[in-house]
């Protein structure tokens, strides 16, 4: 994780860093730093804790420099304190490096550089790193690019790097592998970051820097790249397509809410261009051509982590009942490290909001070695997930900025959705009623998601009663189980009770033992297939005097008067019930994590986008 920001050029580099570390600090923000570089001189800033803390320890200070680094920390080698904040010097403190990802060799590294004299003051991977730069150039008497090179032709693992040093007062130096990194083109300026939004603002030209890539970046003139096997690359320049206001509040106290009340537009977004009501057709341009992989398919498998993980199991449930092709659901980190069985003819389907998920990455380098096909459905254009795949379909959300995922997921669902109909139309596994019924369905979701939004006063007074719970159970049935799991998860997350997700019907086999007064039970009980078992499940829960808070259907009553409390939401074919269940569950999370005063965007411990494994 962490977030790295650079600048080169004429500005001051100071506010646009920091600027650009507010931005990225949704990927860490257990400590940050600046260096900075002037008329010689090179300054490093750094302390635990957020960007403002970073800020108020500079006020007053010299921050003059034309060459800049910074970088946010979610802390993995060391723990969050000043001395293991980012950036850190070398040996001689002539240069200093920030970095995004782990070196894996750290030990061995390091070992023979304290041999060798060296000492070092944190406990991190990366100082380590900079170390073995400088003494590469010393030992081998080589200039810093190619120290740079050697050097990470010897380490293993992850890495987004930028490097500046006392001797090139007019270069910066940056490396990826494993962990993204843009570099921005302005006139006579460069800017640097983990992702675009530090660099929007500035300028729409980025660079995406490949794996085992590095750029030599000159204050004047032009950008260089060459692999870390010394091989000559030409710049592939794109533009940008985020909008500098989709990265800010727009009013909202908290980019959760934000993001939440973005969902009719975001789901809308989603389908923009791939659904068509009066013609009944769906089309995924950016599938297309692997469409006879899916229909040869014997299996399909997902591969997810977190949220993303909840919505490729609907995606269990919506495949397999349209397409009638076998699913399974895999957890990433589980799937990269057991041994699984692929075939050649399985199509697997990488599920990630950022796009830059560690072991989801793996869970596909893995898939792709044995054969498979890997289809990817991610939010952030560019990403590493999306360039990895063979094909895909962006969910195109806009960015999500809170740790907690909520229009990310509802997007993820509805791509999901539109790519299990196209392929039961295909497959001709559902008749062409149902698929046009569900075409207009489907259509008619974002509208129904803002009615949901309509019921906020009343989530936020219900939030308020069960605010100081300890624990919290969410049930859910069929294609409601996934989104009993995300309920659960948003809870967690940000307001930290303790809270489980469960299939309506297993409670009995456990978690009714924890049932009484004082547990709050949230059940999904809308109309559908298992909606009296779910009545009955809501009975076994009164029966042991839980409180019952249920989001139902518009209209219901039995439920009505079973439960403590209950939240409509408009009637929807049961397969898209998700895509509209699921925000009273955010809002409920969202206002109680709140009036716990919790760090809404920012919960503790956790990080956006989480690139180590
Ligand atoms: O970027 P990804 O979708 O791959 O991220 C996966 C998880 O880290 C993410 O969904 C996480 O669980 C969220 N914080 C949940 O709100």
């Amino acid at each position: 994780m962490c977030g790295i920001v650079a600048y080169i050029g004429k500005k001051e580099a100071y506010p646009i860093l920091i600027k650009g570390l507010h931005r990225l600090e949704y990927r860490g923000y257990d400590s940050a730093g600046v260096a900075l570089l002037n008329e010689g001189k090179l300054t490093v800033y750094k302390c635990k804790g957020k960007v403002s803390e970073l800020e108020k320890f500079t006020e007053g200070k010299s921050k003059a420099g034309t060459i800049a680094i910074g970088h946010t920390r979610w802390a993995t080698h060391g723990v969050p304190n000043d001395v293991n904040a980012h950036p850190h010097y070398s040996e001689s403190k002539n240069m200093v490096i920030i970095h995004n990802g782990i070196i894996e060799n750290y030990a061995s590294i390091k070992a023979q550089l304290v041999k060798s004299g060296h000492t070092f003051l944190s406990d991190t991977d990366t100082e380590v790193l900079i170390h073995l730069i400088e003494n590469i150039q010393l030992v081998e008497n080589v200039k810093l690019g190619d120290a740079v090179r050697l050097a990470l032709n010897q380490v293993i693992g992850a890495y987004a790097i930028a490097i500046m040093s006392k001797t090139n007062p007019d270069e910066l130096i940056v490396a990826k592998k494993g962990s993204p990194l843009v570099i921005g083109i302005g006139v006579d300026e460069y800017f640097v970051a983990s992702d675009a939004t530090p660099i929007v603002e500035y300028t729409k030209n980025v660079v995406y820097l490949e794996d085992e890539e590095i750029a030599f970046i000159p204050r004047k003139g032009e950008l260089k790249i060459k692999t870390i096997k010394n091989r000559q690359k030409t710049p592939y320049i794109q533009e940008l397509e985020i909008q500098l206001e989709a990265i800010e509040k727009g009013g909202f106290p908290h980019f959760m809410l934000k993001e939440i009340y973005e969902q009719p537009r975001s789901i809308k977004d989603s389908m923009r261009g791939r659904l068509s009501a009066s013609k009944g057709a769906v089309k995924l341009g950016g599938i297309a051509e692997y469409e006879q992989k899916f229909l040869n398919a014997k299996r399909i498998i997902f591969i997810a982590c977190g949220t993303s993980w909840h919505a490729g199991l609907v995606g269990e449930y919506l495949f397999e009942d349209l397409t009638r092709i076998p699913v399974e659901v895999e957890y990433a980190s589980e799937f990269r490290y057991r041994n699984p069985i692929i075939y050649e003819d399985d199509v697997v389907i990488a599920i990630s909001q950022s796009g830059e998920t560690a072991d989801t990455l793996a869970a596909i380098e893995l898939a792709k070695s044995k054969g498979a096909t890997i289809i990817g459905i991610c939010n952030v254009v560019g990403s590493s997930i999306a360039r990895a795949t063979h094909a895909g379909s962006y969910t195109h959300a806009g960015p999500e900025i809170g740790v907690a995922s909520t229009k990310a997921f509802t997007a993820q669902v509805t791509v999901l959705t539109l790519m299990a109909l196209h392929i039961a139309n295909l497959k001709g596994t559902i008749p062409s009623s149902r698929f046009q019924q569900l075409v207009s369905e489907i259509e008619a979701i974002p509208e129904k998601v803002e009615k949901v939004l309509a019921t906020n006063d009343q989530i936020k007074y219900i939030a308020g009663i069960y605010k100081n719970a300890t624990n919290a159970l969410y049930l859910g049935r069929g294609f409601t189980f996934p989104v009993a799991l995300e309920g659960a998860l948003k809870l967690k997350e940000i307001s930290y009770i303790h809270a489980e997700g469960y299939p309506a019907a297993e409670m009995k086999h456990g978690p009714i033992a924890l049932i009484d007064e004082e547990m709050p039970v949230f059940v999904i009980a809308t109309k559908g297939a298992s909606y009296e078992k779910v009545v009955s499940n809501i009975q076994e829960v009164k029966a042991r005097k839980g409180k019952i808070i249920a989001i139902v259907t518009e209209g219901d009553e039995q439920v009505k008067e079973m439960a403590d409390y209950t939240i409509e939401i408009p009637e929807t074919d049961e397969i898209l019930v998700p895509l509209v269940s699921a925000i009273p569950l955010q809002l409920l999370s969202y206002h109680i994590a709140v009036m716990r005063g919790c760090n809404i965007d920012q919960p503790r411990n956790l990080a956006k986008s989480v690139t180590v494994e």
